[in-house]
Protein backbone atom coordinates (compact mmCIF):
# COMPACT_ATOMS: atom_id res chain seq x y z
CA UNK A 1 0.00 0.00 0.00
CA UNK A 2 0.80 3.45 -0.50
CA UNK A 3 3.45 5.45 1.38
CA UNK A 4 3.05 7.65 5.16
CA UNK A 5 0.86 10.29 5.18
CA UNK A 6 2.27 13.97 4.27
CA UNK A 7 -0.25 16.19 6.53
CA UNK A 8 -3.47 15.82 5.27
CA UNK A 9 -2.49 15.14 1.40
CA UNK A 10 -2.58 12.18 0.60
CA UNK A 11 -2.48 10.67 -3.11
CA UNK A 12 -4.45 13.55 -3.94
CA UNK A 13 -1.07 16.18 -4.62
CA UNK A 14 1.57 15.17 -6.59
CA UNK A 15 4.00 17.68 -5.48
CA UNK A 16 4.53 18.99 -1.89
CA UNK A 17 2.98 22.08 -0.78
CA UNK A 18 5.20 25.54 -0.84
CA UNK A 19 7.35 26.18 1.90
CA UNK A 20 5.85 29.45 3.03
CA UNK A 21 2.35 27.86 2.52
CA UNK A 22 3.43 25.45 4.77
CA UNK A 23 4.18 27.22 7.42
CA UNK A 24 1.89 29.23 7.71
CA UNK A 25 -0.54 25.80 8.01
CA UNK A 26 1.27 24.26 10.30
CA UNK A 27 0.02 24.14 13.94
CA UNK A 28 2.15 21.61 15.46
CA UNK A 29 4.21 23.90 17.22
CA UNK A 30 1.07 24.78 19.49
CA UNK A 31 -1.35 21.86 19.24
CA UNK A 32 2.04 19.67 20.34
CA UNK A 33 -0.30 20.44 23.79
CA UNK A 34 -3.01 17.99 22.64
CA UNK A 35 -0.86 15.11 21.84
CA UNK A 36 -1.87 12.96 24.86
CA UNK A 37 -5.75 14.11 24.50
CA UNK A 38 -5.33 12.79 20.85
CA UNK A 39 -3.56 9.85 21.50
CA UNK A 40 -6.30 8.91 24.29
CA UNK A 41 -9.08 9.90 21.65
CA UNK A 42 -7.59 7.60 18.86
CA UNK A 43 -7.76 4.46 21.60
CA UNK A 44 -11.28 4.91 21.85
CA UNK A 45 -11.97 5.38 18.98
CA UNK A 46 -9.63 2.01 17.91
CA UNK A 47 -11.79 0.17 20.69
CA UNK A 48 -14.95 1.19 19.47
CA UNK A 49 -14.53 0.15 16.11
CA UNK A 50 -13.53 -3.31 16.93
CA UNK A 51 -16.51 -3.67 18.94
CA UNK A 52 -18.35 -1.91 15.87
CA UNK A 53 -16.51 -4.92 13.50
CA UNK A 54 -14.97 -2.56 11.17
CA UNK A 55 -11.32 -3.83 12.82
CA UNK A 56 -10.23 -7.26 14.16
CA UNK A 57 -9.40 -7.32 17.80
CA UNK A 58 -5.73 -8.24 16.93
CA UNK A 59 -5.24 -4.63 15.04
CA UNK A 60 -6.93 -3.06 17.91
CA UNK A 61 -4.52 -4.56 20.44
CA UNK A 62 -1.97 -3.17 18.29
CA UNK A 63 -3.12 0.48 17.64
CA UNK A 64 -3.87 1.17 21.47
CA UNK A 65 -0.25 -0.26 22.16
CA UNK A 66 0.93 1.27 19.62
CA UNK A 67 -0.49 4.71 20.16
CA UNK A 68 1.07 4.06 23.73
CA UNK A 69 4.40 3.93 22.11
CA UNK A 70 4.19 6.88 19.88
CA UNK A 71 2.84 9.05 22.90
CA UNK A 72 5.81 7.95 25.40
CA UNK A 73 8.53 8.45 22.68
CA UNK A 74 7.15 11.94 21.57
CA UNK A 75 6.53 13.08 25.22
CA UNK A 76 9.75 11.83 26.53
CA UNK A 77 11.55 14.36 23.65
CA UNK A 78 13.02 10.77 22.20
CA UNK A 79 11.48 12.06 19.37
CA UNK A 80 10.19 15.36 17.98
CA UNK A 81 7.15 16.21 16.18
CA UNK A 82 7.79 16.81 12.32
CA UNK A 83 6.22 20.00 11.05
CA UNK A 84 6.28 18.73 7.32
CA UNK A 85 3.43 16.69 9.15
CA UNK A 86 1.42 19.76 9.66
CA UNK A 87 -0.06 18.70 13.14
CA UNK A 88 -0.16 16.44 16.31
CA UNK A 89 -2.84 13.96 14.30
CA UNK A 90 -1.03 13.41 11.68
CA UNK A 91 1.88 13.10 13.24
CA UNK A 92 0.64 10.70 15.50
CA UNK A 93 -1.00 8.80 12.75
CA UNK A 94 1.83 8.52 10.77
CA UNK A 95 4.11 7.18 13.40
CA UNK A 96 1.82 4.79 14.58
CA UNK A 97 1.85 3.91 11.22
CA UNK A 98 5.56 3.31 10.76
CA UNK A 99 5.26 1.43 14.32
CA UNK A 100 3.00 -1.23 13.77
CA UNK A 101 2.17 -0.81 9.92
CA UNK A 102 -0.65 -2.21 8.36
CA UNK A 103 -3.21 -2.23 11.73
CA UNK A 104 -2.41 1.27 11.75
CA UNK A 105 -4.15 2.30 8.42
CA UNK A 106 -7.00 0.99 9.99
CA UNK A 107 -7.40 3.49 12.27
CA UNK A 108 -8.79 6.50 10.55
CA UNK A 109 -12.49 5.23 9.47
CA UNK A 110 -15.54 7.33 10.55
CA UNK A 111 -13.47 10.23 11.86
CA UNK A 112 -11.64 13.33 10.02
CA UNK A 113 -9.35 15.84 11.83
CA UNK A 114 -12.12 18.43 12.16
CA UNK A 115 -13.86 15.88 15.04
CA UNK A 116 -10.50 14.64 15.97
CA UNK A 117 -9.12 18.23 17.12
CA UNK A 118 -12.85 19.38 18.03
CA UNK A 119 -12.53 16.29 20.55
CA UNK A 120 -8.88 16.69 21.45
CA UNK A 121 -9.66 20.44 22.13
CA UNK A 122 -13.09 19.97 24.37
CA UNK A 123 -10.91 16.82 26.69
CA UNK A 124 -8.21 20.27 26.83
CA UNK A 125 -10.21 22.28 28.00
CA UNK A 126 -12.15 20.76 29.92
CA UNK A 127 -9.09 19.37 32.08
CA UNK A 128 -7.58 22.89 32.05
CA UNK A 129 -10.80 24.19 33.47
CA UNK A 130 -11.02 21.47 36.31
CA UNK A 131 -7.03 22.37 36.85
CA UNK A 132 -8.25 26.36 36.90
CA UNK A 133 -10.74 25.28 39.40
CA UNK A 134 -7.84 23.51 41.84
CA UNK A 135 -5.77 26.46 41.94
CA UNK A 136 -8.55 29.28 42.38
CA UNK A 137 -9.56 27.26 45.12
CA UNK A 138 -5.83 27.31 46.90
CA UNK A 139 -5.77 31.40 46.25
CA UNK A 140 -9.20 31.20 48.25
CA UNK A 141 -7.43 29.74 50.85
CA UNK A 142 -4.74 31.94 51.44
CA UNK A 143 -7.83 34.60 51.46
CA UNK A 144 -9.34 32.72 53.69
CA UNK A 145 -6.75 32.38 56.11
CA UNK A 146 -5.49 36.28 56.22
CA UNK A 147 -9.27 37.33 56.12
CA UNK A 148 -9.35 35.13 59.83
CA UNK A 149 -6.17 36.65 60.96
CA UNK A 150 -7.47 40.19 60.37
CA UNK A 151 -11.49 40.30 60.88
CA UNK A 152 -11.05 42.98 63.35
CA UNK A 153 -8.72 45.07 61.66
CA UNK A 154 -9.48 48.48 60.44
CA UNK A 155 -8.98 50.50 57.74
CA UNK A 156 -10.85 52.93 55.64
CA UNK A 157 -12.63 51.67 52.75
CA UNK A 158 -12.70 53.86 49.64
CA UNK A 159 -15.22 54.95 46.89
CA UNK A 160 -13.51 56.77 43.95
CA UNK A 161 -10.46 56.38 45.57
CA UNK A 162 -11.29 58.70 48.45
CA UNK A 163 -11.84 57.66 52.20
CA UNK A 164 -15.42 56.85 52.74
CA UNK A 165 -15.91 54.61 55.50
CA UNK A 166 -14.39 52.14 58.13
CA UNK A 167 -14.14 48.60 57.37
CA UNK A 168 -12.38 45.13 58.30
CA UNK A 169 -9.53 44.51 56.64
CA UNK A 170 -10.95 40.74 56.43
CA UNK A 171 -13.97 42.39 54.81
CA UNK A 172 -12.02 44.03 51.71
CA UNK A 173 -10.10 40.39 51.65
CA UNK A 174 -13.78 38.05 51.34
CA UNK A 175 -14.29 40.56 48.57
CA UNK A 176 -11.48 39.21 46.26
CA UNK A 177 -12.92 35.55 47.82
CA UNK A 178 -16.40 36.16 46.34
CA UNK A 179 -14.73 37.23 42.72
CA UNK A 180 -12.70 34.56 42.61
CA UNK A 181 -15.61 31.89 43.77
CA UNK A 182 -17.70 33.44 41.09
CA UNK A 183 -15.05 32.35 39.16
CA UNK A 184 -15.08 29.07 40.46
CA UNK A 185 -18.32 28.60 38.84
CA UNK A 186 -17.68 30.03 35.32
CA UNK A 187 -15.11 26.99 35.03
CA UNK A 188 -16.91 24.60 36.37
CA UNK A 189 -20.39 25.56 34.79
CA UNK A 190 -17.92 25.69 30.64
CA UNK A 191 -16.59 22.36 31.75
CA UNK A 192 -20.05 21.31 32.17
CA UNK A 193 -21.04 22.53 28.69
CA UNK A 194 -18.26 21.35 27.13
CA UNK A 195 -18.68 17.58 28.10
CA UNK A 196 -20.84 16.64 24.82
CA UNK A 197 -18.12 14.55 22.29
CA UNK A 198 -17.70 15.49 18.97
CA UNK A 199 -15.91 11.79 18.13
CA UNK A 200 -17.99 10.67 14.79
CA UNK A 201 -19.06 13.60 13.48
CA UNK A 202 -16.45 12.90 10.41
CA UNK A 203 -15.29 15.84 8.52
CA UNK A 204 -19.10 17.30 8.61
CA UNK A 205 -21.60 15.08 8.06
CA UNK A 206 -21.03 11.95 10.21
CA UNK A 207 -20.37 8.40 8.99
CA UNK A 208 -22.99 5.49 7.19
CA UNK A 209 -20.43 3.24 8.95
CA UNK A 210 -22.21 1.52 12.31
CA UNK A 211 -19.80 3.63 14.44
CA UNK A 212 -21.49 3.74 17.95
CA UNK A 213 -20.33 7.38 19.33
CA UNK A 214 -21.92 6.55 22.47
CA UNK A 215 -19.62 4.10 23.51
CA UNK A 216 -16.18 6.34 22.23
CA UNK A 217 -18.07 9.27 24.30
CA UNK A 218 -18.27 7.26 27.34
CA UNK A 219 -14.90 6.03 26.86
CA UNK A 220 -13.72 9.50 26.90
CA UNK A 221 -15.75 10.06 29.91
CA UNK A 222 -18.19 12.79 27.87
CA UNK A 223 -21.01 12.79 30.35
CA UNK A 224 -23.38 14.80 28.03
CA UNK A 225 -22.83 11.35 25.21
CA UNK A 226 -22.52 12.49 21.95
CA UNK A 227 -22.71 16.10 19.78
CA UNK A 228 -26.61 16.32 18.12
CA UNK A 229 -25.34 17.42 15.11
CA UNK A 230 -22.10 16.78 13.13
CA UNK A 231 -21.98 20.50 11.24
CA UNK A 232 -22.47 21.98 14.87
CA UNK A 233 -20.23 19.61 16.24
CA UNK A 234 -16.89 19.78 13.80
CA UNK A 235 -17.08 23.87 13.98
CA UNK A 236 -18.26 24.59 17.53
CA UNK A 237 -15.32 26.59 19.96
CA UNK A 238 -17.68 28.32 21.94
CA UNK A 239 -16.17 26.39 25.24
CA UNK A 240 -12.80 27.78 24.12
CA UNK A 241 -14.44 31.00 24.19
CA UNK A 242 -16.52 30.56 27.47
CA UNK A 243 -13.05 29.31 29.20
CA UNK A 244 -11.01 32.36 27.71
CA UNK A 245 -13.91 34.30 29.20
CA UNK A 246 -13.90 32.70 32.75
CA UNK A 247 -9.77 33.46 32.22
CA UNK A 248 -10.78 36.83 31.05
CA UNK A 249 -12.72 37.75 34.02
CA UNK A 250 -10.57 36.10 36.16
CA UNK A 251 -7.48 38.25 35.32
CA UNK A 252 -9.43 41.20 35.44
CA UNK A 253 -9.93 40.26 38.98
CA UNK A 254 -6.29 39.19 39.75
CA UNK A 255 -5.71 42.42 38.22
CA UNK A 256 -7.82 44.66 41.19
CA UNK A 257 -5.92 42.79 43.48
CA UNK A 258 -2.36 43.43 42.20
CA UNK A 259 -3.11 46.91 41.64
CA UNK A 260 -4.49 47.26 45.17
CA UNK A 261 -0.85 45.86 46.38
CA UNK A 262 0.96 47.83 44.11
CA UNK A 263 -0.89 50.68 45.91
CA UNK A 264 -0.87 49.47 49.31
CA UNK A 265 2.31 49.16 49.62
CA UNK A 266 3.73 52.34 48.41
CA UNK A 267 5.20 54.93 50.68
CA UNK A 268 2.62 56.94 50.76
CA UNK A 269 -0.18 54.40 51.52
CA UNK A 270 2.24 52.07 53.84
CA UNK A 271 -0.53 49.42 53.98
CA UNK A 272 1.19 46.42 53.13
CA UNK A 273 4.85 44.98 52.64
CA UNK A 274 4.88 41.71 50.10
CA UNK A 275 7.04 39.26 51.03
CA UNK A 276 10.53 39.12 49.61
CA UNK A 277 9.93 36.52 47.30
CA UNK A 278 7.53 38.20 45.39
CA UNK A 279 9.23 41.98 44.91
CA UNK A 280 12.41 42.70 42.64
CA UNK A 281 14.79 45.02 43.36
CA UNK A 282 16.48 48.05 41.03
CA UNK A 283 19.41 47.25 38.68
CA UNK A 284 20.17 51.26 39.80
CA UNK A 285 18.82 51.77 42.91
CA UNK A 286 20.02 49.93 46.02
CA UNK A 287 16.94 50.81 48.20
CA UNK A 288 13.82 49.77 45.36
CA UNK A 289 12.06 46.81 46.35
CA UNK A 290 9.52 46.73 43.61
CA UNK A 291 6.19 44.67 43.35
CA UNK A 292 6.58 43.35 39.81
CA UNK A 293 4.31 40.12 40.69
CA UNK A 294 1.88 42.10 41.44
CA UNK A 295 2.16 44.55 38.72
CA UNK A 296 1.98 41.54 36.66
CA UNK A 297 -1.28 40.12 38.06
CA UNK A 298 -2.20 43.45 36.40
CA UNK A 299 -0.97 43.78 33.51
CA UNK A 300 -1.59 40.09 32.52
CA UNK A 301 -5.41 40.76 32.20
CA UNK A 302 -4.58 42.41 29.12
CA UNK A 303 -3.35 39.91 27.18
CA UNK A 304 -5.75 37.56 28.35
CA UNK A 305 -8.02 39.66 27.40
CA UNK A 306 -6.94 40.17 24.11
CA UNK A 307 -7.04 36.01 23.62
CA UNK A 308 -10.75 36.44 24.20
CA UNK A 309 -11.14 38.97 21.52
CA UNK A 310 -8.70 37.02 19.31
CA UNK A 311 -10.90 33.90 19.70
CA UNK A 312 -14.13 35.78 19.28
CA UNK A 313 -13.14 37.68 16.11
CA UNK A 314 -11.84 34.79 14.80
CA UNK A 315 -14.89 32.48 15.29
CA UNK A 316 -17.06 35.53 13.79
CA UNK A 317 -18.93 34.89 10.35
CA UNK A 318 -17.43 31.61 9.80
CA UNK A 319 -19.50 29.48 7.46
CA UNK A 320 -20.22 26.15 8.50
CA UNK A 321 -18.48 24.15 9.28
CA UNK A 322 -15.00 23.07 9.81
CA UNK A 323 -13.09 25.92 8.17
CA UNK A 324 -9.28 26.76 8.97
CA UNK A 325 -9.73 30.13 10.42
CA UNK A 326 -10.69 27.59 13.59
CA UNK A 327 -7.10 26.64 13.93
CA UNK A 328 -6.58 29.94 14.84
CA UNK A 329 -8.55 29.54 17.94
CA UNK A 330 -6.22 27.27 19.60
CA UNK A 331 -3.08 29.74 20.49
CA UNK A 332 -5.62 31.71 22.27
CA UNK A 333 -7.17 29.27 24.34
CA UNK A 334 -3.52 27.92 25.56
CA UNK A 335 -2.53 31.24 26.07
CA UNK A 336 -5.92 32.28 28.55
CA UNK A 337 -5.57 28.97 30.04
CA UNK A 338 -1.59 29.40 30.77
CA UNK A 339 -1.62 32.65 32.03
CA UNK A 340 -4.55 31.70 34.04
CA UNK A 341 -2.37 29.13 35.74
CA UNK A 342 0.46 31.06 36.01
CA UNK A 343 -1.11 34.14 37.66
CA UNK A 344 -2.79 31.71 40.14
CA UNK A 345 0.25 29.86 40.81
CA UNK A 346 1.97 32.55 42.93
CA UNK A 347 -1.78 33.37 44.51
CA UNK A 348 -1.17 31.35 47.89
CA UNK A 349 2.24 32.16 48.79
CA UNK A 350 1.77 35.92 47.78
CA UNK A 351 -1.70 36.20 49.91
CA UNK A 352 -0.10 33.90 52.83
CA UNK A 353 3.37 36.08 52.79
CA UNK A 354 1.44 39.82 53.33
CA UNK A 355 2.62 41.90 56.04
CA UNK A 356 -0.06 44.28 56.83
CA UNK A 357 0.81 47.19 58.72
CA UNK A 358 -1.98 47.12 61.10
CA UNK A 359 -0.78 50.29 62.92
CA UNK A 360 -1.14 52.75 59.75
CA UNK A 361 -4.28 50.83 58.94
CA UNK A 362 -5.50 51.87 62.44
CA UNK A 363 -4.15 55.23 62.45
CA UNK A 364 -6.07 55.95 58.74
CA UNK A 365 -9.14 55.01 60.02
CA UNK A 366 -9.37 57.08 62.94
CA UNK A 367 -9.85 59.75 60.24
CA UNK A 368 -12.81 61.24 61.83
CA UNK A 369 -14.16 62.11 58.19
CA UNK A 370 -14.91 58.41 57.73
CA UNK A 371 -17.60 58.55 60.63
CA UNK A 372 -19.84 61.22 59.47
CA UNK A 373 -21.90 58.55 57.57
CA UNK A 374 -22.21 56.40 61.24
CA UNK A 375 -22.83 60.02 62.71
CA UNK A 376 -26.04 60.58 60.32
CA UNK A 377 -27.32 56.87 61.23
CA UNK A 378 -26.97 57.79 65.09
CA UNK A 379 -28.80 60.30 64.27
CA UNK A 380 -31.92 58.44 62.38
CA UNK A 381 -31.61 56.02 65.74
CA UNK A 382 -32.82 59.04 67.46
CA UNK A 383 -35.45 59.91 65.37
CA UNK A 384 -33.76 62.30 63.17
CA UNK A 385 -35.12 61.60 59.59
CA UNK A 386 -32.13 60.59 57.40
CA UNK A 387 -32.27 63.66 54.86
CA UNK A 388 -32.12 66.08 57.97
CA UNK A 389 -29.43 63.84 59.23
CA UNK A 390 -27.32 64.10 56.49
CA UNK A 391 -28.01 68.19 56.22
CA UNK A 392 -26.74 68.16 59.74
CA UNK A 393 -23.74 66.06 59.30
CA UNK A 394 -22.88 68.18 56.18
CA UNK A 395 -23.08 71.69 58.61
CA UNK A 396 -20.71 69.93 61.03
CA UNK A 397 -18.04 68.78 58.23
CA UNK A 398 -18.01 72.66 56.46
CA UNK A 399 -17.79 74.01 59.99
CA UNK A 400 -14.63 71.39 60.17
CA UNK A 401 -13.14 72.50 57.63
CA UNK A 402 -13.65 76.50 58.35
CA UNK A 403 -12.07 75.87 61.73
CA UNK A 404 -9.24 73.40 60.21
CA UNK A 405 -10.33 70.97 62.92
CA UNK A 406 -11.40 67.01 62.88
CA UNK A 407 -15.01 65.98 63.32
CA UNK A 408 -14.13 65.38 66.49
CA UNK A 409 -12.20 68.86 67.23
CA UNK A 410 -15.56 70.58 67.41
CA UNK A 411 -16.65 71.92 70.86
CA UNK A 412 -19.60 71.80 72.86
CA UNK A 413 -20.44 75.22 71.09
CA UNK A 414 -20.00 74.45 67.71
CA UNK A 415 -22.62 71.58 68.18
CA UNK A 416 -25.08 72.96 69.69
CA UNK A 417 -24.93 75.76 67.41
CA UNK A 418 -25.30 73.04 64.52
CA UNK A 419 -28.22 71.04 66.03
CA UNK A 420 -29.49 70.46 69.50
CA UNK A 421 -29.22 66.63 68.21
CA UNK A 422 -25.41 66.28 68.49
CA UNK A 423 -25.09 65.63 71.49
CA UNK A 424 -21.54 63.97 73.16
CA UNK A 425 -23.09 60.31 73.47
CA UNK A 426 -24.48 60.96 69.34
CA UNK A 427 -20.35 62.27 69.02
CA UNK A 428 -19.08 58.75 69.86
CA UNK A 429 -20.44 57.17 66.96
CA UNK A 430 -17.06 58.71 65.68
CA UNK A 431 -15.26 55.80 67.30
CA UNK A 432 -14.46 53.77 63.91
CA UNK A 433 -13.97 50.47 65.53
CA UNK A 434 -17.42 51.08 67.10
CA UNK A 435 -18.84 52.27 63.92
CA UNK A 436 -17.96 49.12 61.92
CA UNK A 437 -18.88 46.82 65.08
CA UNK A 438 -22.58 48.32 64.16
CA UNK A 439 -22.55 47.37 60.70
CA UNK A 440 -24.16 43.69 61.18
CA UNK A 441 -26.16 44.08 58.37
CA UNK A 442 -25.78 40.60 55.81
CA UNK A 443 -22.75 41.21 54.34
CA UNK A 444 -21.40 43.91 56.02
CA UNK A 445 -18.13 44.85 57.49
CA UNK A 446 -18.13 44.32 61.41
CA UNK A 447 -16.05 41.43 62.74
CA UNK A 448 -18.87 39.69 63.83
CA UNK A 449 -20.00 39.46 60.15
CA UNK A 450 -16.18 38.73 58.52
CA UNK A 451 -15.91 35.68 61.15
CA UNK A 452 -19.09 34.08 60.20
CA UNK A 453 -17.91 34.49 56.40
CA UNK A 454 -14.79 33.03 57.29
CA UNK A 455 -16.68 30.19 58.56
CA UNK A 456 -19.25 29.75 55.45
CA UNK A 457 -16.07 30.02 53.30
CA UNK A 458 -14.12 27.46 55.52
CA UNK A 459 -17.31 25.23 55.25
CA UNK A 460 -17.09 25.06 51.70
CA UNK A 461 -13.24 24.86 51.06
CA UNK A 462 -13.04 21.93 53.86
CA UNK A 463 -15.90 20.28 51.70
CA UNK A 464 -13.90 20.73 48.78
CA UNK A 465 -10.91 18.94 50.95
CA UNK A 466 -9.13 21.81 51.53
CA UNK A 467 -7.69 23.43 54.78
CA UNK A 468 -8.59 26.63 55.39
N1 LIG B 1 -4.86 21.69 12.99
C1 LIG B 1 -6.21 21.69 12.53
C2 LIG B 1 -7.05 22.62 13.44
O1 LIG B 1 -6.61 23.02 14.43
C3 LIG B 1 -6.75 20.30 12.57
C4 LIG B 1 -7.89 20.08 11.64
C5 LIG B 1 -7.44 20.09 10.24
N2 LIG B 1 -8.53 19.90 9.36
C6 LIG B 1 -8.46 20.22 8.07
N3 LIG B 1 -9.53 20.01 7.36
N4 LIG B 1 -7.38 20.67 7.52
O2 LIG B 1 -8.15 22.98 13.11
Amino acid sequence: MAGKPSGGRGARFAGAMDPAAAALNASVHFDRRLLRDDVRGSQAHARMLVVAGLISAADGDAIVAGLDRVATEFQSGGRALDPALEDVHMNVESRLIELIGEAGRRLHPARSRNDQVATDLKLYARRAALDIVSAIDLARVALCRQARAHAATLLPGYTHLQRAQVVTLGHHLLAYAEMLGRDRGRFVDAERRAAESPLGSGALAGTGLPIDRARTAETLEFSGGPTHNSLDAVSDRDFAAEIAFACALLAVHLSRFGEELVLWSTTEFGFVRLGEGYCSGSSLMPQKRNPDVAELLRGKSGRAIGDLVALLTISKGLTLAYNKDLQETQEPLYDAVETAQQSLAVMPGLVAALEFDVGRMRAAAEDPALGATDLAEELVRHGVPFRSAHEVIGRLVRRAEEKKVTLRGLDAGDLRAIDAALSPEVMAALDPGRAVAARTVVGGPAPAMVEREVARLEAELTALGLEP
